[in-house]
């Protein structure tokens, strides 16, 4: 069990790496920020930072060095940066799989697959001939992914129903599609006319125990996490499935810390596995402030060796997320009663980008459904 006191090293530096450090301060342990940019906002609020490249091995020996655990923020970290640090002796959690699987939208289906939960039917797309192949079997409308890197919708397309309605030929649709995510190795998804999307944050600790927070309902708007909240608006079985699929995944990944895993809803009530992050989770950030515990001081838990904390909920709430020159309200958000404001502390208000996040809190209503 790391003391207070000890560093906990983090790889990437956007909010959920500010969010940690913050968490971990409060636990009296200290942070080392590892990232790129020369900018970060994770930077503000961290004891340490280093700004160099993921495969810089001097800088990953010192980074390894200074850290009694190493996490990341980010799931697109190299593979090689985890090999490079395991090879130092560094403690990385979680672990290099839950990173491999997460890492390829394929292996990502089929490992759901083989825990037993169901997905939306998938096709792995090498080129314009396996794309064809893969509409054959799927039908359309479908959505084509790129298998890595992608995130809040990025490296995605829409595959109509209908070429005509485009007033183009399928082959010419199906080329462009193929062209509008860089022609690289791809997923063909089957769309999924789904009732709601649901998230499980849970975490797993060195000893192997699970906690599970109450799933948020999602919405999205362009491919971007808008809002959660809490409880969400499905059957009591139907979060029981999702959060069971949770808990499995992390004992299957021989996990530790938190992890998102992202479902859509169907009408019938059950649950498809979209994709899980191995990381805190933007639609668990409502834990800050409904929470005793929240996502990002569970995740410095588990990494540390500790308990886990509660997962209980004290409130009901809304988070939104504040994209892009959204944050410019901050002044008349901070003034409103109830409402808890989070600003990340970005430079530019960039479109798209996520610059700080308002959950509204209510009293808890007693027929919620409660973490455990
Ligand atoms: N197969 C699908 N059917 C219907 N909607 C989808 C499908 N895949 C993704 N979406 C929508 O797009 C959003 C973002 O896609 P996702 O696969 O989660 O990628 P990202 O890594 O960008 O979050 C989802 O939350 C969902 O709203
Ligand atoms: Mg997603």
């Amino acid at each position: 069990m790391l003391a207070p006191g000890g560093t906990v090293g983090v790889l990437g530096g956007g909010q959920l790496g500010r969010m940690l450090a913050l968490a971990a301060a409060r636990l009296g342990l200290k942070t080392h920020v590892y990232a790129p940019e020369p900018e970060n906002c994770a930077y503000d609020v961290a004891t340490a930072r280093t700004i160099a490249p993921y495969t810089d091995e001097t800088a990953l020996r010192l980074f390894a060095a200074s850290a009694d655990v190493v996490t990341y923020e980010f799931e697109n970290v190299p593979a090689e940066t985890v090999d490079i640090l395991a090879a130092l002796g560094a403690r990385v959690a979680p672990g290099a799989k839950a990173l491999a699987v997460a890492q390829d939208r394929v292996v990502e289906k089929e490992f759901a697959r083989s825990i037993g939960a169901a997905t939306a039917p998938f096709f792995a797309v090498d080129d314009l001939a396996s794309l064809e192949e893969g509409l054959k079997r799927i039908g359309r409308p479908a959505i084509l992914k790129t298998r890595r890197l992608g995130y809040d919708g990025k490296g995605q397309t829409m595959i109509a129903a209908q070429a005509t309605d485009l007033g183009v030929t399928w082959e010419q649709a199906n080329h462009k599609a193929w062209e509008e995510i860089g022609a690289r190795p791809s997923i063909l998804e089957g769309f999924v006319d789904f009732a709601c999307e649901i998230s499980v944050i849970a975490a797993r600790g060195r000893d192997g125990a699970v906690a599970l927070y109450d799933p948020p309902e999602n919405r999205h708007g362009g491919g971007i996490l808008r809002a959660s909240m809490v409880p969400a608006r499905v059957a009591a079985e139907t979060a029981g499935r999702a959060r069971d699929i949770a808990e499995r995944m992390l004992h299957a990944l021989d996990y530790v810390g938190v992890i998102g895993v992202e479902f859509f809803v169907l009408r019938d009530g059950s649950v498809l596995v979209n994709e899980f992050a191995p990381r805190v989770h933007n639609s668990g950030h409502w834990t800050l402030d409904a929470c005793a515990v929240s996502q990002f001081e569970q995740h410095i838990r588990a990494i540390a060796g500790w308990p886990l904390g509660d997962p209980v909920r004290h409130s009901d709430a809304i988070m939104e997320n504040l994209i892009g020159e959204e944050i410019l309200r901050w002044s008349d958000l901070a003034a409103t009663r109830g409402w808890c404001l989070h600003v990340y502390g970005k430079g530019e208000a960039r479109s798209g980008r996520k610059m700080g996040h308002v959950t509204r809190l209510e009293p808890r209503r007693p027929d919620g459904a409660q973490g455990r």
